[in-house]
């Protein structure tokens, strides 16, 4: 087994490059025996339990606090574990699947009877996705099963991207953690419906939409996805993903003008140079992938700091910057 880096935290720690096979098979054996797991993967850590276990999957709603309307997604190694989870595989789930998996892309599809309802929420439709991250894979191959995941967080707070948030978020005993380090695409997947008259984009998130697109041709999106406000899925509700700390999204100069009209301690993230008189000022970069995998530590960092007020500059826009844009105005809601 790998080392524990405090007696009371349930974490293993893995090394991405090359996992320890014991700390993998530990893991494996929990989710086999109905027990969670949180994992790593490319976009943020997940919560398992054994899919088509719905004892198991009752779990996660208590560990997150999360109602039980939220559907969670399947993950899967690869096409062939997906369309166990399926009623129909359709040509396009194909070409996606050839093209974006393993990666940050969820397909929703119509679903395999087999599947609890517990894990769609009830919905006739399962979202599944195989991710990239070498430890979520290896623990997919060895416990043999699918895994549904929510993010490893309590309902409506920050994702996590690392091992640290999870224990912080769902407390040191919900689950055993596996730590492969921190997620680099850092932001979740896009989410993309199959299961209607035409494919709809029902979550931005890692990978690009104009990169779905390219496959699908233009994608349907509900308002909720095109202007990130109301419910347009289950799950998608306006507040999300969101830090204890009261959030604006604000320009440079009226983030400027705010610092001193507030409660303390204030936190900013911005891009280079920093405000002054800020308490906590953190930069992030301007390369829209970067800043997403850097976002959510930014926001548990001045969440853990006890920022009462977090200012945000706001980002560009346009396409590159639109799944952060959607984070950030939900993390505000
Ligand atoms: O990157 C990710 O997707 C991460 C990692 C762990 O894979 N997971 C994640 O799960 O973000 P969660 O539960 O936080 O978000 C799942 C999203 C929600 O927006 C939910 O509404 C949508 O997927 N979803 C799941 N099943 C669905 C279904 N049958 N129909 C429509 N939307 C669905
Ligand atoms: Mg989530």
């Amino acid at each position: 087994m790998g080392p524990r880096y405090a007696p009371r935290v349930p974490t293993l720690v893995v090394d991405p490059s090359a996992p320890d096979p014991q700390a993998i098979a530990a893991a494996a054996a929990r989710i086999r025996a109905g027990e969670l797991v949180a994992f790593p993967t490319e976009t943020v850590y997940g919560l398992g339990a054994a899919a088509l276990d719905a004892r198991a999957v009752a779990k996660i709603y208590a560990a997150k606090g999360r109602p039980s309307y939220n559907p969670l997604i399947v993950h899967v190694l690869g096409v062939a574990q997906a369309r166990a989870q399926v009623r129909e595989w359709p040509p396009l789930a194909d070409a996606l699947a050839q093209r974006f998996w393993p990666g940050p892309l969820t397909l929703v599809l119509a679903k395999a009877a087999i599947v609890p309802d517990l894990v769609t929420a009830g919905l006739p439709s399962v979202a599944v996705r195989s991710p990239a991250h070498p430890v979520a894979r290896a623990l997919l191959e060895a416990a043999e099963l699918a895994i549904a995941a929510p993010s490893a967080n309590r309902f409506q707070a920050i994702s996590p991207t690392t091992a640290a948030h999870v224990a912080r978020s769902l407390g040191p005993d919900a689950a055993l953690i596996l730590d492969g380090g921190p997620s680099v695409v850092g932001i979740e997947s896009t989410v993309v419906s199959l299961a209607e008259a035409r494919p709809t984009l029902l979550r931005l998130g890692g990978l690009p939409a104009a990169e779905v697109e390219a496959i699908t041709g233009p994608l349907a999106r509900p308002d909720a996805v095109a202007h990130g406000v109301a419910r347009a899925s289950p799950g998608l509700d306006d507040r999300h993903y969101a830090p204890g700390g009261e959030l604006r999204l604000l320009s440079r100069e009226e983030l400027l003008a705010a610092v001193a009209a507030g409660p303390r301690p204030v936190g900013s993230i911005s891009f280079a140079p920093a405000p002054t008189g800020v308490d906590h000022a953190l930069e992030l970069p301007e390369d829209p992938r970067e800043y997403a995998r850097l976002l959510y530590a930014a926001l548990h960092t001045l969440d853990e700091l006890g920022c009462r007020r977090i200012l945000v500059e706001a980002v560009p826009e346009g396409p590159a910057w639109a799944a952060i844009a959607d984070r950030l105005r939900r993390a505000g809601g």
